[in-house]
């Protein structure tokens, strides 16, 4: 079982960037968390942030498709990244998008979101928790699937 985890623009800033809304953690504290919980349910994990679309694209085209799930948080992408949508689609991997805030007690363009239709689930305002909740959800679903 592979997990891809990856982080859209301004996310390699986790730590220092608006820590009342984003939290105290850094990017390298909640993937070792996430590292952690993968584990210990048996799951490996990738990591890859960036803040250029084009090179989230190039770098899921590379590794998507011998994953068996992916947690994303397209960041601002999420309100306009077709191109990441589509690659994600292409990907045909069960997919969750993550948000670390509550987008939908944010502003109102914050709700929109084109990768939302292309994803298993919506995590949204569990802080780094949410991350978890969607590594425990992917190898939860891609278990019984095997089973089945
Ligand atoms: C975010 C929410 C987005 O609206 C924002 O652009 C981000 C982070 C979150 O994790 O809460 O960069 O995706």
């Amino acid at each position: 079982m592979k997990l891809l985890i990856i982080n859209g623009p301004n996310l390699n800033r986790l730590g220092e960037r608006d820590p009342a809304i984003y939290g105290t953690m850094t990017l390298a504290e909640l993937e070792q968390r996430i590292g952690a919980r993968a584990a210990e349910l048996g799951a490996e994990t990738s990591y890859f942030q960036s803040n250029h679309e084009g090179v989230l694209v190039d770098w899921l085209q590379a590794n998507g498709p011998s994953a068996t799930g992916i947690v994303i948080n397209p960041a601002a992408l999420t309100t306009y990244g077709l191109s990441l949508r589509d690659c994600l689609l292409d990907m045909g991997v069960p997919t969750v998008e993550v948000h670390l805030s509550h987008i939908h007690a944010r502003e109102p363009w914050r709700r929109e979101s084109v990768i939302a239709p292309v994803c298993v689930a919506q995590v949204t305002g569990m802080g780094w928790r949410g991350y978890l909740a969607a590594v425990d959800y992917l190898v939860d679903i891609t278990n019984k699937e095997g089973a089945a």
